[in-house]
């Protein structure tokens, strides 16, 4: 079977291998991939920013945004063949520290986790795949067009999930969410905060191209102005912050309502410093009861909600993020960013 495989340590050492099928453990699945979605960090892996390969090998199986079909499931796992799947990205830290013993292994505090793609274990950019039947999750049957939307799906039920949970320390009733960047995570966070009910603005820098009809057809307002002055005028009590980049991050944590609260889902390249009033940020917080937090992966609950989220969307919107499919030959060209890209797809 053909696999997208990379050196991590090797920019552009992205080639299809061909590997040995994968014969499936007691307690997994065996699973045709179809199709796997490519976002930023396989982009840092493509150019030896990230990744590490599993022990002993060379070579990383890429991909971690999956979405299979169930070839074979051992008896009584509750999965059978034909069923539309998704395997979760990380895997507990072998000690387990007291987040992965408690299956939030998305909050492991050792940082010797795993993650299927990324860090120490092959991902699922393969014709064939094996995943622990804990670890996967069964779709909906009518999403096999957009299923691959699942793990950034995942990613960003869980930031609403720990915003609800930071705002229910208190009162909490939010009823004005600010999502900045419109690029895969930003979207489905808006369409996130859309299903909850929220009155949900959009900020990014395009003008045209897709994503502000696709912020429209959610029935969110798109905003490409500067961001002090659309959050300052919208004061949200919720801010999902999708950039990474610096001065929108602290632009959006100066300018929420009383008692809001950021979520930081973008990874901030460093080396980028801005020259910011911490004192003045400070006061504004405390006094106001603001909290900023930081959301990474996700664990299987988050993996469920994601199921939820996607079956209750519209389909069409779905295909909309999918700017373009790509098949496994030609991986080059998904790793090529195009203006107008949304979510670029690889079929197996
Ligand atoms: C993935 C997460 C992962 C993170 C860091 C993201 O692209 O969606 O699951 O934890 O990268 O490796």
């Amino acid at each position: 079977m053909r696999a997208l495989t990379i050196n991590p340590g090797t920019a552009d050492s992205l080639e299809v291998t061909e590997l040995p099928d994968p014969e499936p453990g007691p307690a997994e699945l065996l699973v045709e991939g179809l199709a796997v979605g490519v976002c930023g960090t396989d982009r840092e892996i493509a150019q030896a920013e990230y990744g590490q390969a599993p022990p002993g090998h060379d070579r990383l199986v890429l991909g971690h945004e999956s979405l299979g079909r169930v070839l074979t499931a051992p008896e009584g796992s509750g999965f059978t063949a034909g069923d539309l799947v998704v395997g979760v990205v990380r895997r507990p830290c072998p000690e387990p520290c007291g987040a992965c013993a408690h299956d939030e292994f998305d909050n492991c505090r050792t940082g010797d986790y795993t993650e299927r793609g990324i860090k120490g274990l092959d991902g699922y950019a393969a014709e064939r795949w094996c995943v622990e039947t804990d670890y996967a999750v069964a779709l909906d049957p009518g999403l096999t067009d957009v299923g691959v939307l699942m793990e950034p799906t995942s990613v960003v039920a869980k930031a609403w999930e720990q915003v609800r949970r930071v705002g229910e320390r208190a009162w909490y009733d939010p009823k004005v969410a600010l999502v900045t960047g419109a690029g895969p995570i930003g979207l489905l966070g808006a369409m996130i905060g859309v299903q909850q009910g929220l009155d949900v603005h959009v900020l990014d820098v395009v003008e045209d191209g897709p994503k502000p009809d696709l912020v429209r057809r959610l029935g969110a307002t798109y905003h490409h102005g500067d961001v002090d002055e659309v959050a300052g005028r919208l004061q949200p009590d919720v801010v999902i912050e999708a950039t990474g980049v610096g001065s929108v991050v602290f632009a959006a944590m100066r300018n929420t309502a009383p008692f809001g609260v950021v979520c930081l889902t973008g990874i901030a390249s460093a080396g980028h410093g801005i020259v910011v009033d911490v004192a003045g940020a400070n006061r504004e917080m405390v006094l106001e009861n603001d909290a900023v937090i930081g959301s990474v992966n996700a664990n299987l609950r988050h993996f469920r909600q994601a199921a939820d989220a996607l079956a209750r969307a519209d389909r069409a919107w779905l295909e909309g993020l999918i700017s373009r499919r790509v098949p496994l030959d030609s991986f080059a060209d998904a790793f090529t960013g195009r203006s107008d890209d949304v979510k670029v797809v690889i079929t197996l």
